[in-house]
């Protein structure tokens, strides 16, 4: 079973995927978090990838539906896999179907967290990353128990290079233009679930929690 979380850039998408991932026992894909190993580790797509990411622009459907591909063909799905930054353009969506459809995987809900762009800019403006397994914090709603060191691993924490105003606000104007008409092509097919994702972090989580127990009872059921 796969679900979708949409939204835009510092939405909550990565921060509500990794609480349902202790709750539901789901796996969390985020395709951001990937192309950052690949970047740390220096790998060959690390390096192809660079370019596009720190600039705030979306790297190529192709190569990011073959990533994807390749992810999910490895299984270790556990109860269901978030799909947590994929797809972000329709294209990709439409290259999504291709893929559930051939291994049989079931989209059971796209979760669209929606938040305002003044929201956006608080949470991005204040989030610090670790750059040695990928957790997030924030420096007031979110901060780590030691400053500036990672609660899981100890890393120093660091702000993403994306992070920069000037490539948030071109996230922010891709996500418009490219990712946004998502809402629509979701809701078309009755799989979209809004959510106001402006309150706090456990606020959020009430809400997005009880829309997946909702739509998985309706999955399991073969709805
Ligand atoms: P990606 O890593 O997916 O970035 P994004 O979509 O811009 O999302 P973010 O990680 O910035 O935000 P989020 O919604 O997960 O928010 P978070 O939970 O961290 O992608 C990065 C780049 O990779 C892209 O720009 C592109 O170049 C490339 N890429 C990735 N996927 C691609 C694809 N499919 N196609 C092409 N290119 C792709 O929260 C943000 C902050 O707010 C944190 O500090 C958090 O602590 C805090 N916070 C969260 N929720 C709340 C709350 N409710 N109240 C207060 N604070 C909160």
């Amino acid at each position: 079973m796969i679900w979708i979380f949409l939204g835009a850039p510092g939405a909550g998408k990565g921060t509500q995927a990794e609480r349902l991932r202790g709750d539901f026992g789901f796996v969390q894909m985020s395709t951001g978090e990937m192309l950052r190993e690949a970047m740390r580790a220096g790998t060959e797509l690390g390096k192809t990838v660079q370019g596009y990411v720190t600039r705030g622009e979306l790297v190529p459907d192709d190569l990011m539906a073959e990533i994807l591909q390749q992810r999910l063909a490895q299984g270790n799905t556990g109860n269901g896999v978030i799909l947590d930054g994929f797809p972000r353009t329709v294209r990709q969506a439409e290259m999504l179907e291709g893929i559930l459809a051939r291994h049989c995987w079931q989209l059971c809900g796209v979760v669209y967290l929606d938040v305002s762009e003044e929201i956006v800019l608080q949470r991005l403006g204040g989030r610090r990353n670790c750059p040695q397994c990928g957790a997030n914090y924030h420096v007031v709603t979110m901060p780590p128990k030691v400053e500036g060191r990672c609660d899981r691993c100890g890393a120093e924490l660091v702000v993403r290079p994306d992070d920069a105003l000037e490539a948030i606000r071109k996230r922010l104007e891709v996500y418009r233009r490219q990712t946004e008409p998502l809402v629509n092509f979701y809701s078309q097919r009755g799989l979209l679930e809004r959510i106001d994702a402006g309150g706090a972090v456990d606020e959020v989580y009430q809400a997005v929690k009880s829309v997946i127990s909702r739509r998985w009872k309706r999955c399991l059921a073969g709805e």
